[in-house]
């Protein structure tokens, strides 16, 4: 009988926030199409060492398995990206997975993305519902922007571009590609656009688009493919000329 191929994961664990990282290596039986979060999974149910040591089951976090809630992001053989589609097949072995560090860690692979949502209040990144459609249909968007603002709705949170910009971190107070271009998201909506100004002069502020030095790490980084230095830079021109308005306001 054929000897049963095998998947080497080395898995940099942690036991808590504030504990020391150390590595442990598994290994799980190889089969075709075998994802991260599956031989993850596999890792659960039989938490054993190569060395034959029991341990306690890694943490991590996943949920949709289809690249769209962003819950799995993991840093994967040195590159940030979803674990829930990144195929054993297309990854050097052994393979390392590793927490993204940008953010704090919980427990293991799992970390605390909430700083992008707090980001997202920070640049108002919402709809202000004025209760138009009650009384007739509502504004519809753009049909010359609505692709745009259909591929930057396809972020996801994952963190992939934060985790990749040299940017953001305790060096910084910067909060990353993906908030600051949802801020351009809502701008180009039809009600959205009432509350640009408050996203612009957000965005003027400590941590805001002035932090990015245009290392264009975020762009590659993105597994939705969403354009980020491109509406970086035209949020930037934005800011500026919201910056003009508001001296020629005063
Ligand atoms: S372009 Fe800006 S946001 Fe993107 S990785 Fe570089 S510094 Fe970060
Ligand atoms: S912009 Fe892309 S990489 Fe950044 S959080 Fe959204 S989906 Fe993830
Ligand atoms: S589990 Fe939702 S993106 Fe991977």
């Amino acid at each position: 009988m054929a000897e049963q191929k095998k998947v080497r994961l080395v898995i940099e664990r942690q036991d808590g926030p504030n504990d020391k990282p150390y590595t442990q290596e598994f290994e799980v039986d190889y089969r075709p199409g075998l994802n991260i979060v599956a031989a993850l999974m596999e890792i659960q149910k039989n938490p054993v060492t190569v060395d034959g040591k029991k341990v306690a089951p890694v943490v991590w976090e996943c949920n949709c398995l289809e690249k769209v809630c962003g819950a799995c992001m993991m840093v994967i053989n040195g590159k940030a990206r979803q674990a829930c589609c990144s195929l054993v097949d297309n990854l050097e072995q052994p393979i390392h997975l590793a927490p993204a560090r940008t953010f704090p860690v919980i427990r293991d692979l799992l970390i605390d993305r909430s700083v992008m949502f707090e980001s997202l209040k920070r640049i108002h990144g919402w709809i202000e519902v004025d209760g138009t459609w009650d009384v007739k249909d509502a504004p519809i968007q753009n049909p010359h922007t609505a692709e745009t603002a259909y591929e930057i709705s396809h972020c996801m949170t994952c963190g992939c571009c934060l985790e990749a910009c040299p940017n953001v971190g305790p060096q910084s107070d910067f909060i990353g590609p993906s908030p600051t271009v949802q801020a351009y998201l809502f701008n180009l909506h039809p009600l959205g656009k009432f509350d640009a100004p408050t996203r612009l002069n957000a965005l003027m502020e400590k941590g805001g688009i002035t932090s990015c030095g245009n290392s264009q790490n975020c762009v590659e980084a993105c597994p939705k493919n969403i354009k980020l230095t491109t509406y970086l830079a035209q949020l930037n021109r934005d800011v500026n000329k919201q910056a003009l308005r508001n001296i020629f306001d005063k």
